[in-house]
């Protein structure tokens, strides 16, 4: 088994890695044999990771820019060609937050985050394909070692209200994991995303300092073990999963399933298509507050609590929250 963890002779790229999650992830993937190509913002960060890393007896080099340039894209691509000779791994984890209601949101803190987030995500995914499937080609059509690791975020799951920008980035990028997918996997990529929780810059408003004396669940080194296996040769079998992962807890999942369908022609439609009274008739059945005058007012008064679509089960994964308490009240 131990060979099928081994990242030995791959190299990946790790955007964002300067701070929190990237950080632990670049140094989890070094730990498995892997040499990095290290991408943030340009700083001392991402500088003293490359030396973590080499100073432990792994190999690094930076590549410093923002991550929603595609030149920053086209130069990750370059370092790991021009100094590992291949790319096999790519962490999409380089993210922002700029947290406002729908109602008050600037258009610049709606662009910023899905700039960084989903248009990041696209560049890197879009470059290490097209490499991936020149080299397959090349190959006679062989499946090349090819390996995408997304950030998404149970913020997406939630529809965390005042995140609106970054839901929606999270969601896009779980569709852009699931299309990749589908769409890569002859080459041989094999994507998957992942929703961490971890005590980083970003989170340290909401979740405080970590526990005195104690084992830290949400400390980021608990989310790089997960992505270090999902970037070896054991997880070739593990393609367009979300997993949600934090502390000791990891968990898969389920893709969205129909909860009821309607016929038009069971609903008093003459013809078998819809109607508007036929489409009353079908949804009063399945949300019968709405048929009443007063049980509309109830559950407008209650709607904003609850959201349909929303999965609300990864809340009780954990008692450490990342702002919604464990009952999915708020
Ligand atoms: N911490 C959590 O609980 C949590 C939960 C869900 C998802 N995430 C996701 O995990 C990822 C990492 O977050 P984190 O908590 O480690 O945050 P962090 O702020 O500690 O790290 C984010 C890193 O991304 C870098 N970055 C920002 N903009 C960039 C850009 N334009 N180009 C390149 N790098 C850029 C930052 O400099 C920083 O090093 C993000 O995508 C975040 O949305 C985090």
């Amino acid at each position: 088994m131990a060979d099928r963890l081994t990242l030995d002779g791959k190299t990946a790229i790790v955007t964002g890695a300067g701070h929190g999650l990237g950080r632990a992830e670049a140094i989890g993937l070094a730990s498995a044999g892997a040499r990095l190509v290290l991408n943030d913002l340009a700083g001392p960060a991402v500088r003293a990771v490359a030396d973590e890393i080499t100073a432990s007896g792994g190999q690094a080099v930076i590549c410093e820019g923002d991550i929603g340039e595609w030149s920053t894209g086209e130069a990750l691509l370059a370092a790991a060609l021009g100094s590992f000779g291949g790319l096999d791994i790519v962490v999409n984890n380089a993210g922002v937050l700029r947290d406002r209601m729908v109602f008050t949101m600037s258009e610049q803190e709606w662009d910023l985050v899905l700039r960084v987030h989903l248009r990041g995500h696209f560049i890197t995914t879009r470059l290490a394909t097209g490499y991936w499937r020149e080299a397959s080609k090349r190959a006679g059509g062989q499946a090349v070692y090819a390996r995408i690791i997304n950030t998404s975020s149970e913020a997406f799951l939630l529809g965390s209200p005042g995140q609106p920008n970054y839901a929606a980035a999270k969601a896009g990028i779980v569709a852009l994991t699931v299309t990749t997918a589908r769409s890569c996997a002859r080459y041989g990529v094999r994507a998957n995303a992942i929703c961490p929780r971890a005590r980083t810059d970003m989170t340290a408003e909401l979740m405080g300092p970590p526990p005195a004396g104690a084992v830290d669940p949400l400390a980021p080194q608990h989310v790089a073990p997960l992505v270090a296996y999902l970037a070896s040769p054991a997880a070739a079998g593990i393609n367009g999963e979300v997993f949600v992962v934090h502390g000791g807890v990891a968990a898969v999942l389920e893709p969205p399933r129909l909860r009821v369908t309607f016929q038009a022609a069971e609903h008093g439609s003459a013809d078998g298509m819809w109607t508007p009274e036929s489409i009353a008739a079908a949804l009063g059945t399945a949300f019968p507050a709405h048929a009443g005058a007063a049980g509309a007012d109830a559950v407008e008064a209650g709607l904003g609590a609850h959201a349909g679509f929303a999965c609300e089960a990864t809340l009780a994964l954990a008692s450490e929250t990342i702002g919604f308490p464990a009952d999915g009240a708020r």
